[in-house]
Order: C-alpha cells, then sequence, then structure tokens
C-alpha cells in the first residue's frame, strides 16, 4: 500500500477565506488518489502521491488569492528534493521504497547542502550595470576590461572558453602550455565572479580535450568549488556527432587500451552565494513546454553550422544560449559572455529581450557580433522549436 506524503504549511497569516478557495480548487482539480488538501485551523496539510507541477502552477496563477500564499503553497511542493517520475507527473511516495532513507530530513541538515560554498563571504549587496557599457560589444582582454566593472552588477553569464585545442583564432593563441592556459582562464574567472550579481548564476560550456586526456570541465568545477561558488548542475549537450573518426579505436579489440568517444559536450551550471534567483513573475519568458522539455539535463541540439559564414572556428548554436538564458534568467536581465566570439550569447540576449555585454579580445569577431546584433530584433519570443 502506498502512503501519502504529508506536508504542513502555517497559514496563520493568511485569510481563512482564501486558504479555503485554495483547499476547495485544488480537490477540484485534482483526483483525491493523487493528492489532496484540508484546512486544519491555522494548518494547510498537503497529502500526496503525485501531481502534474505545471498544471498546479497553473491552478495557482488562476486563483483570485494573495500572492504570497500561491508562492508558498507552490514552493512547499516544488521544493521536495526527491521523487520519482512518472510521465508529467512527480512521484512523492512509493517510488523508490527499498531506497528509503531513514531519517533523511535531519540527515540533510546535519550535513548541509553545498557544504563547500556556505562559508563564502560574497556581499549581498547586488549594483547596477554602468549604462556605458550596457548592450555593447567590446574589444578587449577580458582580464583588462572587467577590472572596470563594479562587484555585483551582473546576472548571469553564459560563455564558452577558447578550449586550446589548437584551432585556427584570429587573434588568440589555442596552443598554451596547459598551466598557462588555466591561470589565464581562472583570472578571468575570478573576475566573472567577483562582477556577478549575489545569486546570479554563471554558466560555462566545456569540452575536455579527450585526447590528451586534460578534464577540462573536471579541473573548471574544481575552482569553482575552491572559489566558494555552488555547483547546481550539469547539462549534457547531446551534439550527436563523434569528436573523433568511427574508425579510431585506440587498442582494436583489446582492452590495453580503448579510445572512448564522445559526441556532448558538457554545460556546466554554478550560482554565486544563493540557489534562487529572484526576479519579476512578469519577466519570466519560458514556457510550460519549454520548461519541462529543458530541465531534462540531457539536450539535443546540433551544432552550430554557420561558422564558415561568420569566420569563427568554435560558436555554440543560438539553441543552446535561448536554453541557457531563458531557464537560468529573467527578461530584463544583464548578459555577460567574457569570451564572445562572434557574439551568440549576445544575440540571443537582445532577441530575448535582456540586456548584454560581450566582449572578445579580436577586432574581426566583434564586428560579426555587432553586425549579426544590428541585423537582429528584440522581442523574438519563440526562436525554435522544442
Ligand atoms: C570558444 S570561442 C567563443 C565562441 C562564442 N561562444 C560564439 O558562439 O561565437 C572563445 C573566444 O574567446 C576569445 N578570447 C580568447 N582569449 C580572450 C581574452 N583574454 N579576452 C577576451 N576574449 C578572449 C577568442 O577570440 C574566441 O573568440
Amino acid at each position: 500500500m502506498v502512503n501519502y506524503r504529508e506536508e504542513i504549511l502555517d497559514v496563520s497569516s493568511f485569510p481563512t477565506e482564501e486558504c479555503l478557495e485554495l483547499v476547495h480548487a485544488f480537490n477540484n482539480k485534482f483526483p483525491k488518489k493523487d493528492a489532496y488538501m484540508f484546512l486544519d485551523g491555522s494548518s494547510l496539510h498537503i497529502m500526496l502521491i503525485q501531481l502534474d507541477m505545471v498544471k498546479y502552477r497553473e491552478l495557482l496563477d488562476g486563483l483570485n488569492i494573495s500572492t504570497d500564499l500561491i508562492n508558498k503553497a507552490f514552493d512547499m511542493i516544488n521544493s521536495i528534493g526527491s521523487y520519482g517520475l512518472n510521465g508529467n507527473k512527480r512521484l512523492f511516495s512509493g517510488y523508490n521504497a527499498e531506497r528509503k532513507v531513514v531519517n533523511r530530513k535531519a540527515k540533510e541538515k546535519n550535513r548541509s547542502k553545498h557544504y563547500y560554498a556556505n562559508d563564502n563571504n560574497f556581499s549581498k549587496v547586488n549594483t547596477e550595470l554602468p549604462s556605458e557599457y550596457e548592450n555593447k560589444i567590446i574589444c578587449a582582454d577580458s582580464l583588462q576590461f572587467l577590472k572596470k566593472l563594479p562587484d555585483n552588477c551582473i546576472d548571469i553569464i553564459f560563455t564558452s572558453p577558447p578550449y586550446n585545442f589548437g584551432l585556427e583564432y584570429d587573434t588568440h593563441n589555442d596552443t598554451a602550455m596547459w598551466n598557462d592556459y588555466f591561470d589565464m582562464l581562472f583570472a578571468i574567472f575570478t573576475e566573472c565572479i567577483r562582477v556577478l550579481k549575489y545569486g546570479g548564476r554563471f554558466v560555462v560550456n566545456v569540452q575536455p580535450l579527450y585526447s590528451d586526456y586534460i578534464p577540462v570541465h573536471h579541473i573548471i568545477s574544481n575552482f569553482f568549488i575552491q572559489n566558494k561558488m555552488i555547483w547546481k548542475g550539469e547539462i549534457i549537450w547531446e551534439k550527436n556527432n563523434y569528436n573523433c573518426k568511427y574508425s579510431s579505436w585506440g587498442s582494436w579489440k583489446s582492452p590495453s587500451s580503448p579510445y572512448l568517444k564522445y559526441t556532448w559536450e558538457f554545460v556546466e551550471v554554478y550560482c554565486k552565494g544563493d540557489l534562487k534567483k529572484r526576479g519579476n513573475k512578469e519577466n519570466i519568458d519560458i514556457t510550460a513546454e519549454e520548461f519541462k522539455s529543458w530541465v531534462v539535463a540531457k539536450w539535443s541540439i546540433a551544432p552550430e553550422r554557420n561558422m564558415k559564414e561568420y569566420g569563427h572556428p568554435a560558436m555554440f548554436p543560438e539553441q543552446l544560449a535561448e536554453r541557457v538564458l531563458k531557464l537560468f534568467s529573467y527578461k530584463n536581465d544583464v548578459v555577460l559572455d567574457p569570451f564572445n566570439g562572434a557574439g551568440t550569447t549576445t544575440v540571443v540576449a537582445k532577441k530575448t529581450g535582456r540586456r548584454y555585454l560581450g566582449i572578445d579580445i579580436s577586432e574581426e569577431y566583434c564586428k560579426t557580433a555587432q553586425k549579426r546584433i544590428d541585423e537582429s530584433y528584440s522581442g523574438q519570443q519563440s526562436l525554435f522549436d522544442l
């Protein structure tokens, strides 16, 4: 037999009529075998087996009750960290009976979440990006330029650094010694963390150099963790293309040294100080369908096909930037790409109604980025099919 999972919300600060309206609407919308609510004095009991969170959000948004009660009622269920999936529904009970952890909450509290980041001393005071840098493409070395920006003025950084694969960039030398490469990268990332707002997101697209056995994504993650950033998660960007010839096997048909092949890159997501990013509800532009599809952290997106046209050897596609920006930021947020290349992040930022700042060391790439921006227009809600 499956038992309901019970959550209890203290609703003493809300009018009883509003709580009852919520209870009635909830019980009318969802079958009792899935979930139900009841009010007992100032406690709202939420009994859960399974729930479609998108439908729940829609129900709440349609109610004429205080936003605070809506948010509390949503967050109470949404913040339950462990659940199974049953189609579109989150399964809160009976999904892992055999793996049940006794006293999970108490253990989590003892151990604490993201323990490595909790003793950070990031300032919580956010500032505005000076207007002279808003919606600009800047040709500069990011290490020098970022020093001009105040602390805590950027909402989200999305970037893909040069990978040091030996690519033919316009000005950047892509075959540095690995220590020099990481010194350069981490000096720029340190400035990026400084300019990121408290609660801001730092999203890095990265591909390890498999052939040299350099786990760049792990080395980068280690840097962020040492710098007290919270690792929010990792997205597999499935490109469906092989990173080496079908016929290169390492040791053919032998365990002596088989060569592993990959068809994906990584997108690592870090947060400064807080996993939650506050923003106005009106500035959310992700649709329910997009949300449902994109929180599943494997994104199948073809690589950028127009690199020749744009004269850049290592671009990511607009679709990747669109998903990152819509899933992790709000409209009107300030988006920074310190390795902006041909400007994909900044073009998508403009198209989706965000403010942007893109920096690249190459004048040629900056010209291309500016041209793409001039030719795009703001307010394109959905750039691609799911
Ligand atoms: C992987 S590419 C980024 C491509 C970009 N995501 C796009 O879609 O066009 C990395 C970029 O970093 C730039 N770069 C390298 N060192 C830099 C530095 N110190 N400051 C600013 N940009 C730099 C290179 O010129 C290159 O365009």
